[in-house]
């Protein structure tokens, strides 16, 4: 049975906590909130407590994880050394939605890391996470806690929705902040490329590490191979969706188009909508989702994957949406999640 544990995020109950921990301590799966999105946590150095994880969220074996630290010295053990890109980034963003990918050390067992010679750390600001690193005195390695190619959960709903019966407890601390997984940044290579883009992007990195890069990972070829969890098709809902790309104008004429062909031959459509789109589409035989306004981001990446289930509940038979095309920080985040969800 799974137990739902709920704490006040911004201050929670100590008592709950010390239970969360020692599950983790013992070799138990706990998901907990992260500024980003729900983690799945299990002792990092705990090969079975591992091995379960994989199988509870029904996880390929070559999908490393992301261990997660309550402070910087925690991550020292875990590394083959400690690059000075690292100390500053951290110095900059941790704790925060950054996640470091460093040559490892032989400490972390090769289910967590898939067998690479690097391993992916980062360190959560959020309240409850801290509060649960901090208490347990562990590496916990958490990857979103949905199952595989589900979208990843914002609220402890979505967890107990794909988890419940799998896994030990639950804390539910409420929605989570960012709404989109942390991001991921290779520290291993030449040059420190963004191997999934987050909340922290490329400028703001830029300002501490000039070199930092793209590299696009969806395309497959040697980046597949270095990040192989990081395949297109990870953050799909059970419905296809259909992304429509370009300016405003162009992606919404064409969505409506494709709008009006799909229900022409009788199939049920959801429309993912921006709060612009809304009086245009009233005219279309679609039910909506509002995802809120294309003019705060911020917002929009915090609804995002909550109102891709939403849409995948309303069991249709295509859900359309479009590109975004504000620039914001966060934008170029979105997107990437509309592409995988659309591949
Ligand atoms: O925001 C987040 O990062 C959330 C919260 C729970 O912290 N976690 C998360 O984990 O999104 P997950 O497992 O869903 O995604 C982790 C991604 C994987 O797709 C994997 O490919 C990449 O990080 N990754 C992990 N270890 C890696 C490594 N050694 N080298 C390259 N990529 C790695
Ligand atoms: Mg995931």
């Amino acid at each position: 049975m799974t137990e739902v544990l709920r704490v006040d995020p911004a201050d929670p109950d100590q008592k709950l906590i010390a239970r969360a921990a020692e599950c983790l301590r013992a070799g138990g799966l706990v998901a907990f909130p992260t500024e980003t999105v729900y983690g799945l946590g299990a002792d990092a150095l705990n090969r079975q407590a591992i091995q379960r994880l994989f199988t509870a969220k029904e996880r390929p074996a070559n999908d490393p994880l992301i261990v997660h630290v309550a402070a910087f010295d925690d991550m020292v053990p875990l590394v083959a050394d400690v690059p000075r890109a690292a100390r500053d980034l951290a110095a900059r963003f941790w704790p925060g939605p950054l996640t470091m990918v460093l040559r490892r050390s032989p400490r972390v067992p090769d289910e967590v890391t898939a067998g690479l010679e690097t391993v992916a750390i980062r360190g959560p600001s959020h309240p409850v996470a801290r509060a649960l690193l901090e208490r347990a005195r562990i590496p916990v390695a958490a990857p979103s806690a949905n199952l595989f190619s589900r979208p990843s959960p914002t609220r402890a709903s979505h967890v107990f929705a794909d988890l419940d019966g799998r896994i030990d407890i639950i804390v539910d601390g409420g929605p989570t902040d960012v709404g989109l997984e942390s991001t991921v940044l290779d520290l291993s290579s030449d040059r420190p490329a963004i191997l999934r883009p987050g909340a922290v992007d490329l400028h703001a990195l830029q300002a501490v590490l000039p070199d930092v890069t793209t590299r696009h990972v969806a395309t497959g070829g040697d980046m597949a191979m270095r990040s192989p969890g990081l395949q297109t098709k990870h953050y799909s809902p059970r419905t296809p969706v259909i992304l429509h790309e370009g300016d405003r104008e162009t992606a919404l004429r064409l969505l409506m188009r494709d709008a009006r062909a799909r229900a022409g031959r009788g199939e049920s459509i959801a429309v993912l909508a921006y709060a612009e789109d809304l009086d245009e589409l009233r005219s279309l035989p679609v039910r909506v989702v509002e995802l809120g306004s294309e003019d705060e981001p911020a917002a929009i990446a915090t609804r995002l994957y909550a109102a891709l289930r939403e849409c995948d509940e309303l069991g249709a038979d295509a859900i359309l949406v479009r590109s975004i095309t504000t620039a914001h920080p966060l934008s170029g985040a979105i997107q990437d999640r509309l592409r995988r969800a659309a591949s």
